[in-house]
């Protein structure tokens, strides 16, 4: 079934397929958003990039920046509380390769929103309109802001922080539709995208809890939303992002994760091979036989593989 709407607009950057990659901190990397880009997604973001961090330019933070030329449209993450650091971020932004700049208004991890920043950003609307003005004052790229329910079921407050960034200057938002308390638990409520939707004129993104491209169809109807931003149900399962899905053999699943490993060794920066990244791409790989019969096997057999070239001739054996 074709989705009720193919394609959108964030500013002046075409979304060509409506289901798009959700910043996913320790997963998003160049090589994955390259394998969601060949299955279908329309945009992809980085994982959230410190304000603080950018400051300094560690190489891990410009490893988190690195992208290619297939890696359009590619959209950073900041996050942070201050916005002097958010100007300075978006200024030093705006010099590098990338479609636009996206805010974290949504993470809900303690040490995060301990300093003020991500969802504790709801709490503060007034600090939370400074940083976005902070970010498109300093930027003629467009800017998204992503965002929760609200903090707890007490306080919802999407309606009002959608139409603050639209004043703002943000080119469309994005809704978990999950309240701070609930962090990653119970269930996503469409219905507040559906309401955020109604209230702004930018294009939303509604997120949370799809798990099937047909679940990201129904998102879009039942909420009016412009696009969906898929996050765990991407894990392991590129092929979310087109309409054929997930293949249901070994095989079918091996070769997409082959490809990953591919990517992985293709975007491999200096410093950074991807034995260093053992741990995490041992941990992508073992979900990619979720559901299949011997997928607790060949889980153990990922996570025994002493080095990436052991875990990509595993892999080659199983396409
Ligand atoms: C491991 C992990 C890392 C995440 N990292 C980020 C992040 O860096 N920035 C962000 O805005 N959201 C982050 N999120 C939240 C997701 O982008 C998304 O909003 C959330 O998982 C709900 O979508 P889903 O139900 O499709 O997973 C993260 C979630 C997970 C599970």
């Amino acid at each position: 079934m074709p989705f009720v709407s193919a394609a959108f607009f964030i500013g002046p950057v075409a979304v060509t397929a409506p289901l798009v990659l959700a910043p996913l901190a320790g997963y998003t990397d160049c090589a994955f958003r390259l394998l969601c880009r060949e299955k279908g997604a329309g945009l992809c973001f980085s994982e959230m990039v410190s304000t603080h961090g950018l400051s300094y330019q560690s190489p891990t933070t410009e490893r988190l920046l690195a992208t290619h030329n297939d890696d359009h449209p590619f959209f950073v993450q900041l996050f942070g509380s201050d916005p002097a650091f958010y100007a300075a971020a978006t200024a030093f932004l705006t010099t590098l390769p990338i479609e636009g700049i996206d805010i974290n208004m949504g993470c809900p991890v303690k040490k995060v929103v301990k300093k003020g920043a991500g969802a504790a950003l709801m709490k503060t609307p007034a600090l939370a309109e400074k940083i976005i003005t902070a970010v498109t004052k300093n930027t003629s790229l467009p800017v998204t802001v992503k965002f929760r329910s609200g903090w707890d079921s007490d306080h919802i407050n999407a309606v009002e922080f959608a139409r603050m960034a639209e004043w703002s200057g943000a080119a469309a938002v994005t809704v978990h539709a999950r309240t701070w308390k609930q962090a990653f638990g119970g269930r996503a409520d469409w219905n507040i995208i559906a309401a955020v939707k109604k209230a702004v004129l930018i294009p939303v993104i509604g997120n949370g809890d799809v798990t099937c491209y047909e679940m990201g169809q129904q998102m879009m109807l039942e909420s009016g939303c412009d696009g969906v931003m898929v996050g765990r149900g991407a894990l392991g399962n590129p092929w979310i992002f087109s309409a054929a899905g997930r293949p249901q053999t070994v095989h079918g699943r091996a070769a997409g994760l082959l490809r990953h490993l591919h990517l992985i060794t293709a975007t491999t920066t200096q410093g950074f091979p991807p034995d260093r990244f053992l741990a995490a791409v041992r941990g992508h790989a073992a979900r990619y036989f979720t559901g299949l019969a011997g997928a607790a096997e060949l889980r153990k057999k990922i996570f025994g593989s002493r080095n990436f070239e052991e875990l990509v001739t595993l892999v080659t054996r199983l396409c």
